[in-house]
Formats: C-alpha cells, structure tokens, sequence
C-alpha cells in the first residue's frame, strides 16, 4: 500500500477539540489508513523559523508548522478567509478584493512547498486539502515531486461567472491543473469545475469526466461527498447519554423538546436567519409556547476577521430580541453558547434532540446534518432540518429541505418536526441512514484513494 500523505491548513494534534468538517474528517480517515498529516501548527509566533514539530500518534505522524503574524495575517486572515471563502461562499459582497493579501498566500503556499518536498517520496499518495492550498501542487512539481497528487475542495466551487468576479483568478485557479484528480463534494461543485475549466482555461470535458488542457495535460475530476465516522458516533451517542453535561442539559429541560444548533461562528451557517425564523415560529405558532427550547452552540472561528466580529454582535442583539420578546419566567426559548464541546459530548447533545436546524445559506456539505442522524436513537429518532444549500442535501433528501432564507417555511418545518409521528420519523431517518452508512468516512478516503492511484497523470 502507497504511503498516504495528508496536507491541510488545519491539523487536529492528538487531544485537541475540533471544530469543522475537514479536521472531523481527515482525523478518521487518518486514524483508518495511517500515514503522514502535514501543515500549520495552529501557532502563530514572532520568529517562525520554519522548523518542523512532529509527533506520532498510532499509525499517524504529524509534522506541523508555526506561522509568523505577518504571514497567517494575509494568508488565513487575509486571503483565504477575507477573499476566497467569501467568493466560494458565493458571497461577492463580503469579498476583500485588495492585492496585498495575495503575496502572503503565495509566501505560505511556497513554504509548504520547501518544507513538504523533502518528505516525499515517488510512491506516496499526496492529498492536499482546501482552499488555502490550491497552488500547492503547482508549487511542488517545480520543486521536482513526482508523487501522485491530488485536491479536494471541501467548500462549493461556484459558477464560472461568480469566479471570475475574483481579480485574475484564473492566475489561481489555473494551479489546479497541476492536480492529477480533483474532488469536489456534490455532482454540482465538479460540474461547475468542468465548466470553469472549458470556459477559462481551454480545456475540453471528456466522456469519463476528466478535463484535457491545451497542452495536453489531463486532469480527473470527480465528486466525492465527505462522510462520517457513523459506526463510533452511534456508540459514543448511546454512551454519551450518561455523561454529566448530557444528564445537566436533559435535566434543564424540564421535560420540553430540544431543537439543536451546532455550527461555527461563521455567515456562511445562516445562523441570523435561523435565530429570526425561530422566532418566527414562536410568532406563527402560539399554541405551541413553551413546548420547545432552541440551543444554538456556536464556538467563535476566525475572531480576527472583522466580518465575524460584526456577525457575533448581530447574533446577540437578535438573540437577546427574541428571549427578550418571547422568554417567560420559567422559560428561555432560545439558548446560545459561544463554547465549544467535546465531540463526544455533542453525540450526547443531538441524541437528545428532537430536531436540528441545519440551515446554512451555502455549505460545501456540513457534516453536524450527518452526525445528527447518526447519533439518533434507532427507536425514537429525531428530525433533520436541513437547507437544500448544503452539499448534504443531495444526499439527505429524506430530512425536512428548507429554503434557509424562507423564515415562515423554516418556521413551519420546525412546527411540523416538533410534532412529527413517530413511524414518520423512523422511515425518514432509515432512509437518511443508508447513505450515511454505506458512503460514511472510510469509503469517502477509499474512493479518492483508489481512483488517484488510477491516475495516469
Ligand atoms: C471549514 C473549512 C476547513 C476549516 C474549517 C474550520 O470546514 O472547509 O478548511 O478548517 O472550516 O475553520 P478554521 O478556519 O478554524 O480552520
């Protein structure tokens, strides 16, 4: 077997709490194959010197780096989070189009290039992960690697046309070619790839699906929706039931339903228009005050960027409004918690749930929607909530599919699920559990896997 090599922006160390598909993701499917995780330490530091920290864990070895401020301030702060999540987040309003950022991400892209070349070796799989590091490849093959490489975009790829709002963006999204496979995680995000590819870079779509540049290098390009580790998290969500802070939240709720929230801090998550549709719901259905509480945990992401500043006040004025408004003495209807949890510990936390808003605008596949039904219990399952936005609809078409920015449809799928009959239920939820089960975590690795190992490049 071909020594797998990981490259991510984010690497979850041994121990730490992970907030995020791809670190939730990538840790499983390591832990499964073994091999090596690169990329930032996650530290940011005065002297960056570029020395590696490793350490192994089981079969993985992890080997990480620092960042200096002036190079994580234009890479992640700067242009991956100012300028390309916004703009695959389809949010053109929110893109920082200033230049400065983009030296920083070429400066960060370069340097995992110089420290990551030595490492390899012919016969590795390469597998580098989002947008913070679409260059790489391109940047490594200068350097003489040879190995097999492949992308996979853990974010939707928009339109052609969206794109190309990005100053010289096929300056960048050319370096994608350099790839032998890239994934994307629903059908749409690859075609869209396909097209961007013919339009702005020459290249002709072939029957297999692959894209032929000009030159006459051949690209594969495919989708590979992300899955979940759905074994252990039924397990840990039966045992999780006993732990304290499981116990302490079934205890608060003085026996009223529980809709759940899990989701970084971040615009792309409609959290504002969630918060508005609950109230929404409270509005439209008075004979139904009190019978649910709402739990919103939401752990801040990227505090540094102004726009998720400026979404964290927003949250807390419409929250306070909504309590404000509709709270009794004895009742909070909404519940909001910056803190993060435990992973385990949020198995807990959805077992007891009777339904989830899973309600971004726009969401690459979101993986709390897969968690939330694998953590069910088979024999009184919850319901899904879920935003036709997210890459996991495709999937998950047997949740309750909301148009995130309709209030009163949010509103009322949220009445409907609070009182949904059991067998209702239970067939929707076998029904979600088939895909989850048989393309959870370890197919997803396994698929990518064997079809960059078919590559002829
Ligand atoms: C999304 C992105 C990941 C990122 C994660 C957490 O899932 O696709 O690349 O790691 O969010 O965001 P953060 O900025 O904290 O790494």
């Amino acid at each position: 077997m071909n020594r797998l090599v990981v490259v991510s922006n984010r690497v979850a160390l041994p121990g730490e709490s992970r907030a995020g598909g791809l670190a939730v993701g990538l840790e499983a499917a390591l832990r499964a194959h073994g091999g090596v995780w690169f990329g930032w330490s996650g530290k940011v530091v005065r002297d960056a010197s570029g020395r590696l920290h490793e350490q192994t864990d089981g079969d993985v070895r992890y080997v990480t780096m620092d960042l200096n401020r002036p190079d994580h301030d234009a890479y992640y702060n700067g242009f991956a989070n100012r300028t390309l999540w916004p703009l695959l987040h389809s949010r053109l309003d929110l893109v920082d189009y200033a230049r400065e950022t983009r030296a920083g991400y070429r400066r960060v892209n370069l340097l995992f290039a110089e420290k990551l070349a030595p490492l390899l070796r012919d016969d590795d799989l390469l597998w580098i992960h989002d947008y913070h590091l679409i260059p790489l490849a391109a940047m490594l093959r200068e350097r003489g690697v040879g190995c097999r490489i492949g992308f996979f975009l853990h974010v939707p790829m928009p339109s052609a046309d969206l794109v190309s709002a990005l100053p010289e963006h096929g300056r960048l999204f050319s370096t994608l070619y350099a790839y032998d496979l890239v994934g994307f995680q629903t059908m749409r995000d690859a075609d869209r790839f396909r097209t961007y590819a013919r339009i702005f870079g020459g290249g002709s779509i072939e029957p297999d699906g692959s894209v032929t540049l000009p030159g006459g290098k051949r690209v594969d390009v495919g989708n590979f929706p992300i899955g979940i580790d759905a074994g252990r998290i039924a397990a840990q969500s039966a045992a999780a039931v006993g732990k304290p802070a499981v116990r302490a939240l079934r205890e608060s709720m003085s026996g009223r339903q529980l809709a759940i929230g899990v989701d970084r801090l971040d615009y792309s998550k409609g959290l504002p228009e969630r918060f508005r549709a609950f109230g929404r719901y409270l509005e439209r259905h008075p004979d139904e005050r009190g019978r649910l509480t709402f739990l919103q945990i939401a752990p801040v992401s990227r505090g540094d960027v102004a726009e998720y500043r400026h979404l964290r006040d927003q949250l807390e004025g419409i929250a306070g409004h909504i309590n404000g408004t509709h709270a009794e003495p004895d009742w909070t209807p909404l519940r909001y918690v910056n803190r993060n949890f435990g992973h385990a510990t949020l198995t807990g936390f959805y077992r007891l749930a009777s339904l989830a808003l899973v309600t971004p605008l726009r969401d690459g596949m979101n993986l709390v929607a897969k968690e939330y039904v694998a953590a069910q219990n088979p024999e009184n399952p919850g319901v899904l909530v879920l935003s036709m936005l997210a890459g996991a609809a495709a999937e998950l078409d047997a949740a309750l599919l909301v148009n995130p920015y309709d209030l009163d449809g949010v509103a009322d799928a949220i009445s409907r699920a609070a009182s949904m009959p059991l067998p209702e239920r239970r067939e929707r939820w076998e029904s979600m559990m088939r895909p989850i089960t048989e393309f959870d975590i370890h197919a997803w690795c396994a698929r990518f896997l064997e079809r960059l190992a078919r590559t002829t490049g």
